[in-house]
C-alpha cells in the first residue's frame, strides 16, 4: 500500500521540523535546553556549535556527525539574530 497518507511524497516543504531543527533538539537539549537560534548571529553560531561539540566529546557524549552538525548549523544560522 502506497501513499493514501501523503507524509510519504518527497521532501517538500516539512510541516514540522526540518532534518536540522530536528537534529538540533536532539543534540542541543542535553546538556541545557535548546538555545533560541536569536542567541547568536549566523557568523557566531559555526563556532558555537564547534565548542559544543568538543563539551560533547569531553562528556563521553555522541558527537553528531558532519552532514548532522552543518544540518544544525544551518538551521541555527537561518534563525539567527542576523
Ligand atoms: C555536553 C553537554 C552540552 C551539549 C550536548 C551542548 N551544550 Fe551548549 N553548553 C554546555 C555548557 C556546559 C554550557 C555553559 C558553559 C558556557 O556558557 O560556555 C553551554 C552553553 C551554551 C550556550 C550559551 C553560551 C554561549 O556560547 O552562547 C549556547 C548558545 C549553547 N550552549 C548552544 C548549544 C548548541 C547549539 C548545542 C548543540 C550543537 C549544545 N549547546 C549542546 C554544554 C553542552
Amino acid at each position: 500500500m502506497m501513499g493514501s497518507n501523503a507524509s510519504s511524497a518527497s521532501a517538500s516543504k516539512a510541516n514540522t521540523e526540518s532534518p536540522g531543527e530536528r537534529a538540533f533538539h536532539q543534540n542541543c537539549s542535553t546538556c541545557h535546553g535548546a538555545p533560541s537560534p536569536s542567541e547568536h548571529t549566523a557568523a557566531e553560531w559555526s563556532a558555537v556549535v564547534k565548542n559544543m561539540e568538543q563539551r560533547m566529546s569531553s562528556y563521553g557524549l555522541h558527537v553528531p556527525d558532519h552532514k548532522t552538525t552543518q544540518a544544525i548549523v544551518d538551521y541555527l544560522q537561518s534563525h539567527a539574530s542576523k
